[in-house]
């Protein structure tokens, strides 16, 4: 297994003109996208689409009856959207349904992999499964995509990233996954990672501080969701 690190938003915007036909991309936004995606799917969500663009979801949504619009601009939830992008959101009232979001940088980096032989979303939250599965799909080639915030680098994504490297073991690394993989001992625990990130200072200076530490928790659930044709649904 080789495995190479996306670190940023003008990295991932190259992704799709690469050929990730033989690559499976593992996409990490962990505050607060794929987080909240982990979480509606540990709760029985029927499918995730994420898209780029808010005129694309409206869109979107109209050929999808009964679906629900969710997503976030700035952090907080899209006017004439039903949800926002909190985890906490996703915990109930999705079973069963169909979700269309939008978020700044989590939903855009997912599309970015759509060339990928496989697309996976990864959280801190289902670490411990996204490894299992990582493993035992053997990929010859994994991409980690670090979605960043706007057109930043965000620690979050990396620390995240790094403890999947580290959690996957024996593999060939390039110089970013071995940069990431140095993240963790940098800091004492997920949290202080999270509360150091620039996204997690403004979440929590926002009254949103519940929401990190959610985000903190590793291996919290045993989800794992792929994107398959524009669609992420749980990998049972
Ligand atoms: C993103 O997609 O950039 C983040 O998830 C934004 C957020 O949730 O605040």
């Amino acid at each position: 297994m080789f495995i190479d690190v996306a670190l940023n938003p003008a990295e991932i915007a190259r992704l799709p003109g690469c050929d990730l036909s033989e690559t499976t991309c593992v996409v990490f936004d962990v505050l607060r996208a794929t987080s909240s995606m982990v979480t509606a799917l540990a709760h029985g969500v029927e499918a995730v689409y994420p898209v780029s663009t808010i005129p694309e979801a409206l869109a979107l949504q109209a050929r999808l009856p009964g679906s629900v619009l969710a997503g976030e601009r700035h952090g907080e939830r899209i006017d004439g959207f039903e949800l926002g992008n909190s985890p906490f959101e996703y915990c109930s009232a999705v079973c069963g349904k169909t979700l269309v979001t939008t978020t700044t940088n989590g939903t855009v980096a997912l599309r970015a992999c759509e060339g990928a032989r496989v697309v996976l979303v990864g959280a801190l939250l289902n670490l411990g499964a996204l490894a299992q599965e990582l493993r035992n799909r053997n990929p010859a080639r994994v991409l980690l995509v670090c979605a960043g915030t706007f057109e930043e680098f965000a620690l979050e994504d990396a620390y995240a990233a790094g403890l999947l490297v580290e959690a996957l073991g024996d593999a060939q690394l390039s110089d970013a996954a071995h940069s990431v993989k140095a993240l963790p001992r940098l800091f004492s625990d997920p949290l202080s990672a999270l509360q150091t990130a620039k996204n997690g200072r403004v979440l929590v200076g926002k009254g949103r501080g519940k929401e990190v530490e959610r985000c903190a928790q590793v291996s919290f659930y045993s989800a794992v969701g792929r994107m398959e044709s524009g669609a992420v649904r749980p990998i049972f």
